[in-house]
């Protein structure tokens, strides 16, 4: 049976097919059209899947969207009639944006793919997303919690997963918590308000946070009730998201926290005002953790289950994921490594056909590489007609001399297989680079990723060397397999891993098994017998305001517009060389500070 999986118009459209049980292919959109976040119907992404499998959309038994748009289009209409007149003005524009054409998904896919619409099927939004994290982990029965900003009506459900012995699969999603109480728009509202971009930039008020105290909890207690049943409501006099689209914190808000921060301001967290921002971000981590904590604690209670499966935009925190596996009781924590709504793509699929095509359980593959494949004579063929230094190696060689660039203080591009489904780099579409110096994170930061100064890197360590370096707890790899996990880096450790060790001592490390990404274990193995420190600086191969690249002529690009030394793809290595014309650099604005960066440690 082959069942196309669509998630698409709000934000990270992605296609995922599932051919007898198993996913074959994962792609989010913004990959191929190349416009990050595209949130538009992912055709780019369903030719990719469909061409891979050599199938025509005639040949699929069903298409299942992640969501139900009329359910969506009841809460628009609902939250606008509570809230007029206030909303009257924000409907149009809500029915625009935030709904766009998904109350007419039906007729927009029969007509995009040609397939009758009686194949065409809908999920609901957090089942997609319980059935992403439950149906592509490695345990027979969990619980199951999703969170994030908002669904059909849902915001955060609880419940159950099993896959019994005559391989029948169940999900049961038993409570929830309906919008306006949303955490993920609790976390957004203060995204907007700390001058960052909503469904985009959450990860940076993590970062900032570590630079605060929650100074705040007295007014967060004032804006988020807790309720006696482990549940919360937010107090609508403080939010303006469920009533218009313009702004989404109030003038309370605002009276209560102080001005909001100007997005073109900088933030320097050694100044008064620096310091309250970063306080402000502290508060709401602080918030967001302990409420997940409570909850998540309850349901290993109520389900006396021992494994929990967590997805849904929220479970991008890693560090409120870390503390849930401290503190809820669970033995282990699966974060998928799509948490978010592309995920939800996959989920789709596997949920329609688990539980409605009702097909027996398969075991689902442990990693996140279900995309387009990096061909290495693509990049060969394009760097020698550039006039650069290529090498083809065999794989030894390869190894040892990427090591020896690591070693000798280079940043490199590696690309290798299939690149990853979901939002984190975990080894095949990679920037790379040596841990030990700060310096290294603010040439990173500086030259490549336009970045600000207060945001991490994360480093990637073989799961046998983990424990040397990082204070994992019991479960805390499995958390680390997929980056969704934040830890502490060992005291002792922490100077020497300058550029991953975040302000607070801790890092977002990918503890990697040698089966997941061999080549880049083998990387990691051979850069520790140079220097000592099996562990790699890992971020995503891209530039800022782009996605991930893909493939490897856009890594090629890459390469060539910014400060990495050295590129990888396959069995071919390609080195910046010293005298590049600057002909064809000159529309970068980077490129005179990547000169002087690289002369200095070529
Ligand atoms: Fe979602």
């Amino acid at each position: 049976m082959k069942i196309l999986g669509i998630s698409a118009h709000y934000h990270d459209s992605a296609a995922a097919l599932v051919v007898d049980g198993m996913p074959v292919c994962a792609v989010q959109e913004e990959r191929l059209s190349r416009k990050k976040g595209d949130a538009g119907f992912p055709l780019s992404a369903i030719e990719w899947c469909l061409d891979r499998e050599k199938l025509e959309p005639s040949d699929l038994d069903a298409v299942v969207f992640y969501e139900r748009g009329m359910l969506k289009f009841d809460r628009i209409l609902t939250c606008t009639l509570r809230a007029f007149p206030r909303s009257w003005r924000s409907f149009p524009h809500a029915m625009k944006n935030t709904l766009g054409e998904k109350v007419w998904v039906r007729g927009i896919i029969a007509s995009h793919l040609g397939v009758p619409r009686s194949k065409i099927l809908f999920t609901d939004h957090h089942a997609s997303h319980a059935a992403a994290a439950f149906l592509t982990a490695p345990t027979t029965r969990a619980a199951i919690m999703t969170a994030d900003g908002v669904g059909e009506w849902a915001t955060l459900t609880v419940g159950r997963g099993e896959r019994r012995a005559d391989g029948g699969t169940h999900i049961t999603l038993s409570r929830e918590i309906r919008f306006p109480h949303s955490l993920g728009m609790l976390y957004s509202t203060f995204t907007a308000y700390l001058g960052f971009k909503v469904n985009e930039d959450e990860y940076k008020v993590m970062g900032l946070a570590s630079y605060g105290r929650p100074t705040m909890m007295e007014q967060l207690q004032k804006v988020v009730r807790r309720l006696p049943d482990g549940g919360f409501a937010l107090v609508p006099e403080y939010f303006e998201f469920q009533t218009t689209a313009d702004r989404s914190y109030s003038s309370k808000f605002v009276d209560l926290f102080g001005p909001p921060r100007h997005p073109y301001d900088p933030i320097d967290v050694h100044s008064s005002e620096g310091q309250r921002l970063a306080d402000c971000a502290a508060s709401v981590q602080r918030m967001v953790e302990e409420i997940l904590v409570d909850i998540a604690a309850r349901l290993r209670r109520e389900t006396g289950l021992r494994d929990l499966c967590f997805a849904g935009g929220v479970a991008l925190n890693g560090v409120a994921n870390a503390r849930i596996l401290r503190e809820a009781g669970f033995d282990r924590v699966f974060v998928p490594p799509a948490p978010g709504d592309a995920g939800c793509a996959l989920g789709a699929a596997l949920y329609a056909d688990r539980i409605y095509f009702r097909n027996p359980d398969r075991a689902v593959p442990d990693h996140p590489f279900w995309g387009p494949a990096v061909d290495g004579h693509e990049l060969a063929r394009a760097a020698r007609e550039d006039s650069q230094d290529v090498d083809e190696l065999d794989e030894t060689r390869l190894i040892e001399r990427v090591a020896d660039d690591l070693a000798a203080g280079r940043i490199v591009g590696w690309m290798d297989g299939a690149s990853e489904f979901g939002p984190r780099a975990l080894g095949h579409r990679s920037l790379l680079a040596a841990p030990q110096s700060a310096d290294t994170r603010d040439r990173l930061n500086r030259d490549i990723k336009r970045r600000e100064e207060f945001r991490p890197f994360a480093p990637v360590v073989p799961a046998e060397r983990a424990d040397r370096f990082f204070d994992l707890p019991a479960g805390g790899a499995r958390l680390a397999r997929y980056m969704s996990g934040v830890f502490p880096v060992r005291e002792e450790w922490r100077s020497r891993l300058a550029a991953v060790t975040h302000v607070d001592g801790s890092a977002r490390v990918q503890v990697l098994e040698r089966d997941m990404a061999p080549r880049l274990h083998a990387l990691l193995e051979a850069y520790g017998r140079r220097t000592g420190v099996p562990v790699l600086l890992n971020t995503s191969f891209n530039v800022a305001g782009e996605p991930i690249v893909t493939h490897a002529l856009e890594g090629y690009l890459t390469f060539r517009r910014c400060g990495i030394d050295t590129l990888v793809a396959g069995s071919t290595v390609v080195t910046k060389l010293a005298g590049t014309p600057a002909e064809s650099l000159k529309e970068s604005g980077a490129w005179a500070s990547s000169t002087e960066a690289a002369s200095t440690v070529v």
